[in-house]
């Protein structure tokens, strides 16, 4: 086969993997979905247990270490990342001055470079010191990403609250107060399914930038970038669009007819690893029903309502499933969350899996660069009136 030519330029149309469908370009000990059960495993859990009898804490220890933690570990885990919450002043100076007109993972990105450049451990990629750098940034970005919306809405924002857990918090710092335990706990859910899921494309890039012996923080600013995109994390942003746009849930099957003849790509559907349905969704759809139950309000019906026919509609005439950010997208929605927010509040999650696959890459490196088939003008002069 020409592809193992050494420059690839030559390779043959059936040797070109576009997308890199198909292509395993390493191992990972992190998480993978098992085929038979079409289930999501975080280091061999599967994730519909971890999102019923685990916080996301654990979770984010399970991803980083390796293991569940113990009661003490736990305790310590947790004293940490409240402890390093609280932003420098000169970070909370310079994210007040991003404009407003930009995306809030836009502000989530800057942020991000920032951390970098004030982190005094910086060029130091040792797995101690990578593992400081990503319990600093799980503690910090949600404090940017509610201090972002307060900003949006016009006010000030609200300090972390050490006494409280990362879902419970984040709440605390984006409204004043913190909602009934039944809606953190869908909010929690929702952290734990968004948290890890192998070599998609934001934690490919993650792993892409590290493999050049980069640091983490602009690994995870790169990965910010590929996450904000409406194929990846900005679907779920562009769900609750969706909805908006079509309104009444009678008009769901005519303008899923209308999308698809435009060949419009509808948001929330479809997944380039799950062609049976996406495993976490179930967790996900349940959990946003008993938000919608428990709400009464005849706005949140006709949302639910039509969030249902669509998912009926889309089955009967593609065959094709929604994947998490269709429940995810209404669930946030109904949690009081701006739209904006959808996507740095995926970040805030996968942050976790972000970074244990940053240190998986640097365990066992090796340079990542692919091969292209060239197909533009063959070799040929320069013309002499050029220079
Ligand atoms: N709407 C309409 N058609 C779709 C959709 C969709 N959402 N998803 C897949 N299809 C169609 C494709 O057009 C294609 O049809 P064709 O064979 O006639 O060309 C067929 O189904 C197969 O799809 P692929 O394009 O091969 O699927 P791929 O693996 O490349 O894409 C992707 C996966 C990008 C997620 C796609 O399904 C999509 O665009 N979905 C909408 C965006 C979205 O929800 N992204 C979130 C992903 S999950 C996450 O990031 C947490």
């Amino acid at each position: 086969s020409t592809a193992s030519a050494p420059t690839g330029a030559a390779a043959s149309a059936a040797d070109i993997r576009r997308g890199l469908a198909g292509v395993v370009v390493d191992t990972t000990e992190i998480s993978t979905v098992i085929e038979e059960t079409n289930s999501l495993t975080y280091r061999g859990y599967p994730v519909q247990d971890l999102a019923a009898r685990c916080s996301f804490e654990e979770v984010a220890h399970l991803l980083w270490h390796g293991e569940l933690p113990t009661g003490a570990q736990l305790t310590e885990f947790r004293a940490q990342e409240r402890a390093l919450r609280p932003l420098e002043r000169t970070t909370a100076e310079l994210l007040a001055r991003v404009p407003e007109t930009c995306h809030p993972m836009d502000v989530l990105r800057t942020a991000v470079s920032f951390f970098g450049a004030e982190d005094p451990t910086e060029g130091d990629d040792s797995p101690e010191a990578n593992r400081a750098k990503s319990l600093r940034l799980l503690a910090k970005l949600p404090v940017v990403v509610a201090a972002d919306q307060r900003r949006r809405r016009g006010l000030e924002p609200i300090a972390p609250d050490a006494s409280l857990g990362y879902a419970e918090n984040f709440f605390h710092m984006c409204f004043g107060t913190v909602p009934e335990p039944e809606i953190v706990r869908c909010f929690e859910i929702s952290l734990i399914l968004y948290a890890e899921h192998s070599f998609n494309a934001s934690t490919f890039t993650a792993r892409v930038v590290t493999s050049t012996l980069s640091d983490l923080y602009s690994a995870v600013t790169a990965a910010i970038g590929a996450l904000k995109g409406p194929l990846h994390g900005g679907a779920n942003e562009a769900v609750m669009h969706m909805l908006e746009e079509i309104g009444d849930p009678q008009r769901a099957a005519d303008w899923l007819e209308e999308a698809l003849a435009a060949k419009r790509k509808i948001m929330g559907f479809g997944h380039r690893v799950y062609k049976h349905g996406d495993s976490r969704v179930p967790i996900m759809q349940e959990a946003t029903e008993r938000l919608v139950a428990r709400s009464g309000d005849p706005e949140t019906t006709r949302l639910a309502t039509l969030h249902t026919a669509l998912r009926h509609a889309m089955a009967a005439r593609k065959g094709i499933h929604p994947n998490l950010d269709y429940p995810a997208g209404l669930a946030y929605h109904l949690m009081g969350f701006d739209i904006p927010a959808f996507t740095p509040i995926f970040v805030m999650s996968r942050i976790t899996g972000w970074t244990a696959h940053i240190t998986e890459q640097l365990d066992h490196n090796a340079l990542i660069r692919p091969l292209a088939s060239y197909t533009g003008v063959r070799q040929r002069a320069v013309p002499a009136a050029a220079s």
